[in-house]
């Protein structure tokens, strides 16, 4: 095992559509070849020794696109439930949801929830799926939370401090990500964990989702092992 793990990856699971259009697939395969890559990278998370795994399924923005394309990616999400369901168990994965998935439809809902309730007592890898999650959302959330505690007389506005206001996050029991991995050639973070990567590593990727191997994985995590994080001080 290598040393030098990062204890939280967070991955930006980008460019499936492109996958699949330079191919003349239709969307669907793209998303579907991208779960693929992601159960594999899930597994080769456990075996690396990485304790939190965080994926970006689905942004708040993503309910722009067509129905065709969304009810696509939510029906994949149910097919994994029920595929991977035994396997995570067997490999001990803990799974849970960052974002409001009750706004998705109930089997969706249904699923998920089967997932959560049926992998809580693993103490492997924590594995969370981002869905329906955008950060300006998540904060503003956390914000008004935290004007109601004022307003009810809970909370006095001088004890608000970054913990406080990170309790209030989706990402509340979670450290902060050590390494945020956006493969898809974009170099942005789509609203993507904008308070709790302060100070993560950033590595961004040529290589399209679908194809996003072990190997490439590896090798995100060795650049992470040779990077030198400072905080702010010397
Ligand atoms: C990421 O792949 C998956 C989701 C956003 C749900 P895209 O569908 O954004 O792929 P590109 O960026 O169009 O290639
Ligand atoms: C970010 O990818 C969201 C997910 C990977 C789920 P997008 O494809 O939605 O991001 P933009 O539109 O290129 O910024
Ligand atoms: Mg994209």
């Amino acid at each position: 095992m290598k040393s030098n793990i990062p204890a939280h990856v967070a991955i930006i699971m980008d460019g499936n559509g492109r996958w699949a259009e330079a191919r003349g697939l239709k969307k669907f395969q793209g998303h579907d070849a991208g779960m693929k890559a992601m159960k594999e990278i899930v597994k080769r998370s456990s075996v690396l020794g990485v304790k939190h795994l965080t994926v970006y399924a689905f942004s708040t923005e993503n309910w722009k696109r067509s129905e065709d394309e969304v009810s696509g990616i939510l029906k994949l999400l149910m097919i994994y439930v029920e595929s991977e369901l035994a396997e995570l168990n067997t490999n001990n994965v803990k799974v849970d949801v960052l974002g409001d998935y009750t706004a998705a439809n109930k089997n969706v809902v249904k699923s998920l929830d089967k997932l959560t309730s049926k992998t809580k007592d693993n103490t492997g890898l924590q594995f969370h799926i981002a869905f329906n999650y955008g950060s300006r959302a998540e904060i503003v959330r956390a914000a008004s939370k935290l004007a109601d505690e004022v307003k009810s007389g809970v909370l006095n506005s001088s004890d608000i401090t970054d913990e406080v206001v990170s309790d209030q996050l989706w990402t509340s029991d979670i450290p902060d990500p050590d390494l945020i991995i956006r493969p898809g050639g974009e170099i942005r973070l789509s609203n993507f964990l904008l308070w709790q990567s302060a100070y993560a590593e950033l590595i961004f990727s040529e290589v399209l989702w679908p194809d996003y191997t072990p190997e490439e994985y590896d090798r995100a995590i060795e650049e992470y092992g040779k990077r030198k994080r400072r905080f702010g001080g010397r």
